[in-house]
């Protein structure tokens, strides 16, 4: 793996290899086996981020099931909330599915919060959530994840699917960025 990566002006150094990544999501796969045998869930990858994940994830799926990707839009609308997210390109009808949201990152909570009563105005039968990532830390609405891959500090991570402003997805590991402090820390050891 890359000693360190520049993305614009900032740098990343490695943070989860893509063998534990790897690792982890065979697990999680073959919990989902058991969890959905005979149910046929319907896997709902959320665009960009979630693409990685979603494959290497869906790949580890013995069980039928079927996966489908949505962007989300958010409008600053006037409802109480402030803002309102809608799904653009779910074609499926999901009443009575049984669905897995398939995240790369749960920060703040913010989109899921606001995405989940609108899934369920669909009448599915269930909704899970997968995430490769959560940061507890950063989280500020109420919404858990199923199946998480990784428990994160609250720090920026790009990789595996992840950008900053637009670039790193294509990296195969998690990067994390580095601090000011790094440097001084690795000096006095
Ligand atoms: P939330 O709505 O605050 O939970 O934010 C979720 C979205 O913010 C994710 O789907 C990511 O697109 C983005 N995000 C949050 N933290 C990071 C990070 O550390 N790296 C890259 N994107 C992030
Ligand atoms: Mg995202």
């Amino acid at each position: 793996m890359a000693a360190q990566v520049f993305i614009h002006n900032k740098v990343f150094v490695p943070f989860i290899s893509a063998e534990a990544i790897g690792q982890r999501i065979a697990e999680i796969g073959a919990k989902i086996n058991e969890n959905y045998a005979g149910k046929s869930p319907l896997l709902i990858g959320i665009l960009n981020g979630s693409f990685i994940f979603a494959a290497d994830l869906f790949r580890e799926l013995t069980i039928d099931a079927e996966i489908s990707f949505v962007k989300l839009a958010s409008y600053a609308g006037t409802a109480t909330t402030g803002q309102v997210v809608t799904a653009i390109g779910l074609k499926e009808n999901i009443e009575g599915r049984h669905v897995i949201i398939v995240e790369d990152i749960i920060d703040t909570g913010k989109t899921l919060s606001s995405f989940l009563p609108e899934l369920h105005k669909m009448r599915p039968a269930s909704v899970k959530i997968a995430t490769l990532l959560t940061k507890p830390d950063a989280l500020k609405y109420p919404v858990a994840a199923d199946y998480c891959a990784f428990e994160i500090e609250n720090k920026f991570v790009v990789g595996y699917g992840l950008d900053y402003d637009g670039l790193g997805r294509n990296l195969p590991a998690l990067f994390i960025l580095k601090d000011r402090n790094d440097d001084k820390i690795n000096a006095t050891i």
